[in-house]
C-alpha cells in the first residue's frame, strides 16, 4: 500500500518506517522536524537501501497536508493509508504550554482525518498510549477500561481517540486502529537509528543511556516508597522494534477485516522497576548507573503494564525482544551517537 507517514521522523516513526518498507508498502513522510534532525532521513535511506520521499511541514496545516495528498493522486501513487505519529509528547511541557500542546496535537488529528474523509483514504493507524488509562487502572491494563487523563498531553491522546471515534461512526469505509503504546525503548539493532531527546530525557531508559555513556552524571530515581516489588515504579518496557512491527501488523488487519474502529495495547504484558532496569542496563553496557533516591515524580503512578492478549490473538502479533535486547541495543545506539543525531 501507499502509506503516508506523519511524524515519520520521529523516534517511533522511523522505526516504523522500515518496517514498512522491508514489507514492501510505498511510504511517503510528513515531518516538520520539530523534534527529529534532517540526519534521520539519510540514516532511513542508508538502512533501507532506498530513497524516502520526506516532505517538510507542520501536519496541522490541512491546505499543505490536502495539497501533498492532491499530488500523490495526480501522479498516480493515491495515499491509501495513513499512520499518523506528529504529536508533541512531553508530559511535563504540556502542563506548561496545555494550549500548543491541544492546538498541535488536536489540530494535527483533525487535519489528518478531513485530508482523509476529502479523498477517501480508508486506512488510518493512530498513535495512542497507555496514559489514556488515567491514574488509578488495574494492572494488567485491558483496552476497554475507561479512559481519563490528569496532564494536558494525556488529554489531546483521549480526545484525538474520541474524535476518530467520532469520524468512523460518521464514516463507516473509514478503518481506524487506536495503538496504545506502553513504554517504548531500544533502537534498531544497527545503532544507526534510536532515541535521540531533544533536551534533558524525561524518560527513564534514555537518561539511564546517557549516565552511561557520561554525559548524565547520576540518575535520579523518582520515589522508592511504591507498592512495588522493590518500591520503584514499575512499566511496561517495550522494543521499538517490536513496536514497529506492531503497526505493520495493525496497518494489514484492518485494511483485511470490515471494522470500523479497533483498539489494541502495544505491550509486553511485563513489568519492569527502575532499579530492575537499571541492572539490566549495567550489565549490558558494562557501565555502572550511579543513581541517587529522591522524592516521587508528581503524577506518576506506581505500576503500569499491558494486558496484550487482544493483539495477540487478534492480530498474532507479540513481542520477542527482551529488557536485555532492549538495553543492549539502546546502548549500541548510545555509544555510536554519544551525542544523538549530529545535526
Ligand atoms: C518510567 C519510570 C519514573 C525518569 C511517560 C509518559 C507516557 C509515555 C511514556 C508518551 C517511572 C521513573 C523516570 C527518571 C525515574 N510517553 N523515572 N527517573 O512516566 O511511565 O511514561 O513516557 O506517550 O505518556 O507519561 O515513563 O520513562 O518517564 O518513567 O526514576 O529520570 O521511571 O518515576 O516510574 P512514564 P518514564
Amino acid at each position: 500500500m501507499h502509506v503516508l507517514v506523519t511524524g515519520g521522523a520521529g523516534y517511533i516513526g522511523s522505526h516504523t518506517v522500515l518496517h514498512l518498507l522491508a514489507a514492501g508498502h510505498e511510504v511517503v513522510v510528513v515531518d516538520d522536524f520539530s523534534n527529529a534532525r534532517p540526519t534521520v532521513v539519510s540514516r532511513l535511506e542508508e538502512l533501507a537501501g532506498q530513497a524516502i520521499p520526506v516532505h517538510s511541514f507542520d501536519v496541522a496545516d490541512i491546505d499543505k497536508l490536502d495539497s501533498l495528498v492532491t499530488e500523490l493522486a495526480a501522479e498516480g501513487r493515491p495515499v491509501e493509508a495513513v499512520i499518523h505519529f506528529a504529536a508533541f509528547k512531553a508530559v511535563g511541557e504540556s502542563v506548561a504550554e496545555p494550549l500548543a500542546y491541544y492546538r498541535n496535537n488536536l489540530g494535527a488529528t483533525l487535519a489528518v482525518a478531513e485530508v482523509m474523509v476529502r479523498h477517501a483514504i480508508p486506512h488510518l493507524v493512530f498513535s495512542s498510549s497507555a496514559t489514556v488509562y488515567g491514574a488509578d487502572a488495574p494492572v494488567p491494563m485491558t483496552e476497554d477500561l475507561p479512559t481519563s487523563a490528569t496532564n494536558p498531553y494525556g488529554w489531546t491522546k483521549v480526545m484525538n481517540e474520541q474524535v476518530l471515534r467520532d469520524a468512523a461512526v460518521a464514516h463507516p469505509w473509514l478503518r481506524v486502529a487506536l495503538l496504545r503504546y506502553f513504554n517504548p525503548v531500544g533502537a534498531h539493532p544497527s545503532g544507526r537509528i534510536g532515541e535521540d531527546p531533544s533536551e534533558v530525557p524525561n524518560n527513564l531508559m534514555p537518561y539511564i543511556a546517557q549516565v552511561a555513556v557520561g554525559r548524565r552524571e547520576q540518575l535520579s530515581v523518582f520515589g522508592d516508597d511504591y507498592d512495588t516489588v522493590d518500591g520503584t515504579g514499575v512499566r511496561d518496557y517495550i522494543h521499538v522494534e517490536d513496536l514497529a512491527a506492531g503497526h505493520l501488523a495493525a496497518l494489514e488487519w484492518i485494511a483485511g477485516h470490515d471494522r470500523a474502529l479497533s483498539v489494541w495495547n502495544l505491550g509486553t504484558g511485563r513489568g519492569t522497576s527502575v532499579l530492575e532496569l537499571v541492572a539490566a542496563f549495567e550489565a549490558a553496557s558494562g557501565r555502572e548507573i550511579p543513581y541517587q533516591i529522591v522524592e516521587r515524580r508528581p503524577g506518576d503512578i506506581a505500576s503500569s503494564y499491558a494486558d496484550p492478549t487482544r493483539a495477540q490473538t487478534e492480530l498474532g502479533w507479540r513481542t520477542v525482544r527482551s529488557v536485555e535486547d532492549m538495553c543492549a541495543d539502546t546502548w549500541r545506539w548510545q555509544q555510536a551517537n554519544p551525542e544523538g543525531y549530529p545535526a
